[in-house]
């Protein structure tokens, strides 16, 4: 898979693509991921990218330009364009295991106190990560990036995802490590067993009480 991420501020990346997963993903060329600095397109002599907008109100408005020549540059037939907005659809990880199965992802950044109305003609989908404000999409189009990529075959493990929260609109089951006490807290009995049934059992059930005591809105899309 291909990720390209359109930003004013590729620098923001650089910890989150060159750390753990995400690096090793890429080491393994399981998937390539670029950043570009849409500001390189814009065809403005001093670079700019954004305006004051039409008919008043604060704050600059990115221009359609740089992106439109951004993406036009980028995009491939098999390319699907994202827009990172709160205005977008929420982001789920049904959404996320339906864009891993793409061969290329644009995604697009906005920044300041919003885009052109018009970039969003460029856009096949529109995607936010929850009901709050962010300074731009670049937090968002990392969640994105990170929840995907860790869905490509081969970068981790098949049975960790199968086992995650939301998958199947559960969330997942309570797990521990050593020591078997802690401070008096002990590991359930049954995790000692060696019993795969009876482990089976206990953290489908578990599952399940959690689901139903932290999210029933959950249980009520199963
Ligand atoms: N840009 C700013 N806030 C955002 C959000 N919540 N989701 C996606 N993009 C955003």
């Amino acid at each position: 898979m291909k990720i390209d991420i359109l930003t004013l501020f590729p620098q923001m990346f650089d910890g989150f693509l060159n750390e753990s997963i995400i690096k090793r993903a890429q080491e393994k060329k399981l998937v390539t991921i670029k950043t570009h600095d849409f500001r390189a397109y814009s065809q403005d002599v001093h670079r700019k990218v954004d305006d004051y907008g039409y008919g008043g109100g604060q704050g600059m408005v990115l221009m359609p330009q740089p992106i439109f020549d951004a993406v036009e540059h980028l995009k491939t037939e098999e390319a699907k364009v994202i827009l990172m907005t709160p205005q977008g659809r929420p982001f789920k990880q049904e959404t996320a295991y339906e864009l891993a199965k793409e061969k290329h992802l644009i995604l697009i950044c906005g920044h300041y106190e919003g885009f052109d109305e018009r970039i969003r003609t460029l856009a096949d989908m529109e995607i936010s990560i929850g009901d709050y404000v962010l300074t731009g999409g670049e937090l968002p189009s990392m969640v994105v990036t990170d929840s995907v990529v860790r869905l490509i075959d081969g970068v981790i493990e098949k049975d960790s995802h199968i086992n995650d929260s939301f998958h199947n609109n559960l969330l997942d089951y309570p797990v521990y490590t050593k020591p078997v006490n802690f401070r008096g807290m002990k590991v359930p009995e049954v995790l000692l067993s060696g019993h795969h049934a009876n482990i089976k059992k206990f953290r489908e059930e578990e599952s399940l009480k959690r689901t139903k005591a932290r999210r029933p809105d959950l249980l009520e899309k199963r």
